[in-house]
């Protein structure tokens, strides 16, 4: 695997997409922490903001970070362990006791701006669980007047496998076509709006159309799978995937900007060898694997 699109869907409050810019940067930066060589949650909050960096997604509801972030002022994406969907949606006690331990120490002090409830659980044996987890988080949070924190889940879209593209001489091409061609002429020339439209679609079929999109994952190795990967192409991937989404919607929806989170800050040395270690943009020790 070369790279991952995720695609978070916002499935609870219709805010316009002009009213939740307002809230949030156009894009941000996931915090992943599957490495045992991580600087501590308090250097990584000061860099972010040494770096300008306003949102960030959180994959749990790390007990370091939330209390590093405090008084940060960056607006954060809280993840719900996939294992804790159950005890969420059996009940609204259930969900309480969730919301006290992880949510409630810290509502005054961080930007939560949204809960994703589980990771690319749908398909898969918590999915029947997601619903009902979201519909008990809305609850609480309309209850304690939270609503501006967007109760959402993760859905996985597209896996881009080993054999996209089709030679390594058109891979350079290709890696900047995929988030930078856009011709309404010769229809979807650009992966990315062709996959948030797709989206749009979908939603409307089944009678939703009011829903926001949040590109939940987007990023690009910069090693571990050869001329595929390199820190040149994961440069031009996430420079185009960050001018992509500052400027604007996709076809379907052209007037509006789409809020993404590039995965991920650091090089993770816990994660399977190969591509997936190297997906940050910086080493653990804050050096840059390369410009952007
Ligand atoms: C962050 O913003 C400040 C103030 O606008 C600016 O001086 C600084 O150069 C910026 N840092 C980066 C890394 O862009
Ligand atoms: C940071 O780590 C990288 C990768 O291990 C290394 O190449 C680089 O020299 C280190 N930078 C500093 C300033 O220590």
């Amino acid at each position: 695997m070369t790279s991952s699109v995720w695609l978070l869907l916002v499935l609870s409050i219709p805010l316009t997409m002009h009213s939740l810019m307002e809230l949030t940067e156009a894009y941000g930066i996931c915090y992943g922490m599957m490495g045992n060589n991580l600087p501590p949650a308090s250097d990584v909050v000061a860099f972010y903001k040494k770096l300008n960096v306003t949102s960030m997604r959180l994959f749990d509801p790390n007990t370091a970070a939330l209390q590093a972030l405090k008084g940060s002022g960056i607006n954060v994406a809280l993840g719900v362990l996939n294992a804790d969907i159950p005890q969420i949606a059996s009940s609204m006690d259930g969900a309480n006791q969730w919301f006290t331990t992880n949510v409630a120490p810290y509502i005054n002090d961080v930007s939560i701006s949204y809960i994703t409830v589980g990771n690319e659980v749908i398909p898969g044996q918590f999915a029947a669980q997601v619903l009902p987890a979201m519909q008990n988080l809305q609850n609480i949070l309309k209850r304690k007047s939270l609503q501006r924190i967007k109760v959402s889940t993760v859905v996985a879209t597209v896996v881009l496998g080993t054999s996209y593209p089709p030679s390594a001489g058109a891979f350079s091409n290709d890696a900047i076509a995929f988030l930078s061609v856009r011709d309404g002429n010769l229809g979807y020339q650009n992966l990315f709006d062709a996959i948030v439209d797709a989206f749009f679609s979908a939603m409307e079929k089944v009678g939703i159309s009011n829903v926001d999109i949040v590109v939940s994952e987007s990023g690009w190795p910069s090693d571990g799978n050869g001329v595929f990967t390199t820190p040149n192409l994961a440069a031009t991937y996430n420079k185009n995937f960050i001018t992509h989404i500052s400027q604007g919607g996709t076809p379907k929806r052209p007037n509006t900007r789409i809020e993404g989170y590039i995965f991920a800050l650091f090089n993770e040395n816990l994660k399977p060898p190969g591509v997936e270690q190297n997906f940050g943009l910086f080493y653990p020790n804050f050096t840059a694997v390369y410009q952007i």
